[in-house]
């Protein structure tokens, strides 16, 4: 048997169950298991071309950060992942797109429940007009996940909890949560996304709403969440991204240049463009 004939029989089994033989897997020649996969996601608005090409995985339980200046496609990219360009008129997305081994753009996939799985974060907090209980229950709600109001209410305290908001709210659940300080609205839109049981979390320029204080405990939080979620954010501060991710994608132009480790991005990139940008040249 040839080593190729090999390393494909492990791999079916590894999809068939019981009979994964993993010591037979070089441990060098297993990536880390990719959580979104995206290959030459291409993305157009009208006729001008926003992203070319794109091709990058996303690990389980990771934050990956996707860097580059301003008009770069970033955002773009993120929301080709949970399908949030569907909403944007003359807006079109080629390319393939999987979230663990399912294709995202699929028409058979219920979009609403796609983003219950791929939750969102935008750069200004944007919680409903309602109060703070029912901005993280409204998804619980309306995904079917409590049967009653033990069970809502256990889901609402627990996310609460997971984004570090509920010591500070816990005696108000029912004033609106507009009225929380910019970096409280923030954790609770983080909360409001965890309370789906989300299994990726995009974050799009999170902080660029806040002041220093309320960035450092989100970022905190990021780091925490990893844990249990997997996480791409898109930020436009070099320092964020190399405090908060571990692997780094660099994008320049609608094309992403290079893709790696968070500190072989920053110190040592393989390309002179994600150099002259990490480096302060442009940007
Ligand atoms: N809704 C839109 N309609 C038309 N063009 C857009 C739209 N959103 C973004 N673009 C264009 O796509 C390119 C990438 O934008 P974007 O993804 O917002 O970049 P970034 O997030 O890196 O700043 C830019 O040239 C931008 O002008
Ligand atoms: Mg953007």
């Amino acid at each position: 048997m040839t080593n190729i004939a090999k390393s494909e029989n492990t791999d079916m089994n590894m999809s068939s169950g019981p009979f994964v033989d993993v010591a037979n897997t070089p441990k060098q020649q297993r990536a880390p298991k990719a959580r979104v996969t995206a290959q030459n996601v291409n993305v157009f608005y009208g006729q001008k071309q926003a992203l070319f090409d794109v091709c990058v995985d996303v690990p389980d339980r990771s934050v990956i950060a996707f860097i580059g200046p301003s008009g770069c496609g970033k955002s773009t990219f993120l929301r080709c992942l949970n399908r949030m360009n569907d909403t944007i008129e003359g807006c079109r997305v080629e390319g393939d797109i999987k979230l663990d081994g399912q294709d995202v753009y699929d028409p058979k996939i219920d979009v609403v429940e796609l983003r219950a799985r791929v939750g969102m974060v935008f750069q200004k907090p944007n919680p409903f007009p309602k109060s703070i209980f029912e901005n993280v229950a409204y998804g619980p709600k309306i995904h079917g996940l409590a049967t009653n109001k033990t069970e809502l209410e256990e889901i609402v305290v627990t996310s609460l909890r997971k984004a570090s908001l509920f010591e500070e709210v816990k005696d108000r659940l029912h004033e609106p949560g507009t009225g929380l300080s910019g970096g409280q609205q923030q954790r609770l839109c983080i909360a409001r996304a965890i309370a789906v049981s989300p299994e990726v979390i995009l974050m799009d320029e999170p902080c660029s709403a806040l002041d220093p204080i309320a960035t450092a405990k989100i970022e905190e939080l990021i780091d925490e969440l990893r844990a249990n979620y997997t996480i791409a954010i898109v930020t436009h501060s070099m320092q964020q991204a190399a405090r908060v991710s571990q692997r780094t994608a660099f994008f320049h132009l609608g094309l992403l240049v290079e893709e790696g480790p968070t500190e072989t991005i920053f110190t040592a990139p393989n390309d002179k463009r994600t150099q002259d940008y990490v480096t302060g040249r442009f940007g």
